[in-house]
């Protein structure tokens, strides 16, 4: 298995082959799920004592099981938060695999951990957070949002008496599903203000006002969202600041989806006051072009965040010696051995430059207002609301729920496009079925767009 022979270059071949035949497919075939009963049977038995082969095992991916994945980078495919890494960012993950690296400690990754904190200086200048600010790369949104919360949370314990009981975090319920589910993680409550619109600081006025004195004490920290996933809304995050400031609570935001659009002159002005955010999510995988998995997170203060997360062992003193020592990744997240998840997007942006990246996030954001005209001069359609980020809520008059879900099956079943409907508050309170856009992909063009709308007559 680890020789170096015939077998080896031919299957490096085919992978390379296949690397370069994908990356270059600008609209793949959507792909569809397939029962796993049916895979099994086009697949058969793939795992036995003596190998099926690179060569058989090669070809049955290539051939077949990949057929039964949805591409997220199809320029048709704006349902959930695609992706579309670059493909710059394509082949460095390639490269970044062939490396080897660990990327938990400078002492063994140290050349790979200076590229990520490259990359991630460019992500904290978006913020505007002070000096000392910095962050890691995580595996995704959710590690990141849970790597904030043990850090807020051990702040907290840190300092009050009542850090031995259950701490409280206050969100909005327009924030993303991981919250709640990291929040259990921590064994810590979840309480709602009850809005998927702007979290406004009057509304988590109201909240903190109204809970009792164990509540107070109990309460640690306000996640804010840049960017809901649902409809791209970003909150006060300037009242929200001075709220936590007020009340002494970590302040995080959560800008998996939304803090790509830190880069967009034309909306940065809606993120004022994130630069006063104890901690910060940012998702490199969703809007900056990285390839799965890469998300970050950072904080204000790393110290603190180091001493939530420092893990000790007399297998790791080597790390801390003063011949190692360095930026330890692991000592900022959930994480210890880790891939240099950070190394695709550091590549991508030292070839192409900020300018690309900037340019590239507003062409999501212009994609969703010509989205924007297109519905609100179509007949049998209309805006739920303003597009917001990359994100368009819209309603085909006339249709239940059932209609939206069979669309998205005939759309995608005939390779048009992956859309997927949502549910959006009515005023009256009751939840309403709509079709929703998310636009991640510079390569979406508005024809595209056009072809989707005439799918709803
Ligand atoms: C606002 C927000 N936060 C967190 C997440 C979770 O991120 P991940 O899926 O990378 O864990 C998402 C995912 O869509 C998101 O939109």
């Amino acid at each position: 298995m680890h020789k170096v022979d015939i077998d080896l270059v031919e299957m490096t071949l085919d992978v390379m082959k296949y690397a370069i035949t994908r990356i270059t497919n600008v609209t793949p075939d959507l792909g569809k799920p397939i029962k796993q009963e049916e895979l099994k049977k086009l697949a058969g038995e793939t795992i036995t004592p003596d190998g099926i082969g690179g060569e058989t095992a090669f070809h049955l991916f290539r051939d077949v099981l990949v057929k039964a994945t949805i591409p997220i980078d199809h320029p048709r495919h704006l349902a959930f938060v695609p992706a579309s890494p670059t493909r710059a960012a394509v082949m460095f993950d390639l490269v970044t695999s062939a490396s080897s690296i660990h990327g938990a400690f400078w002492m063994e990754g140290a050349g790979g951990i200076f590229c990520e904190n490259e990359a991630m200086k460019w992500l904290v200048s978006l913020t505007g957070m002070p000096k000392g600010a910095h962050g890691v790369f995580t595996s995704g949104g959710t590690a990141a949002n849970l790597s904030a919360m043990v850090a807020a949370r051990e702040v907290w314990r840190n300092r009050t008496t009542n850090g031995i009981k259950r701490g409280i975090v206050i969100t909005s319920s327009g924030a993303h599903s991981s919250i709640k589910a990291m929040a259990k993680v921590i064994d810590a409550d979840v309480l709602l203000v009850e809005t998927e619109d702007r979290l406004t600081a009057e509304a988590l006025e109201a909240k903190i006002s109204s809970l009792d004195e164990d509540q107070k004490h109990r309460l640690f920290a306000v996640v804010a969202t840049g960017g809901t996933t649902n409809a791209g809304i970003i909150d006060d995050l300037e009242g929200i600041a001075q709220a936590c400031k007020k009340h002494s609570l970590w302040f995080h935001v959560d800008a998996a989806y939304g803090g790509a659009a830190l880069a967009a002159d034309s909306v940065r002005h809606l993120f004022n006051g994130i630069e006063k955010a104890d901690s910060v999510t940012i998702d490199p995988h969703k809007w900056l072009f990285s390839p799965y998995d890469c998300g970050a997170i950072i904080y204000r203060d790393m110290e603190q965040a180091k001493s939530a997360h420092s893990q000790e062992g007399s297998y790791l003193d080597i790390f801390y010696d003063e011949g190692a020592v360095g930026f330890n990744p692991a000592d900022y997240q959930i994480q210890l051995t880790r891939r240099l998840r950070g190394l695709p997007l550091w590549f991508s942006l030292a070839m192409h430059g900020t300018d690309k990246y900037k340019r590239a996030v507003e062409r999501g954001i212009s994609l969703a207002l010509q989205a924007g005209k297109l519905i609100e001069n179509h007949p049998l359609l209309e805006l739920v609301r303003e597009p917001a980020l990359s994100c368009v809520l819209f309603r085909r008059k006339g249709w239940t729920a059932e209609d939206y879900k069979m669309w998205t099956y005939r759309n995608h079943n005939d390779n048009v496009a992956l859309v997927a409907p949502t549910k959006w508050k009515t005023k009256g309170g009751d939840y309403e079925t709509v079709a929703r856009f998310c636009f991640i992909n510079p390569a979406t063009k508005e024809e595209d767009i056009r072809v989707i709308l005439e799918t709803m007559v």
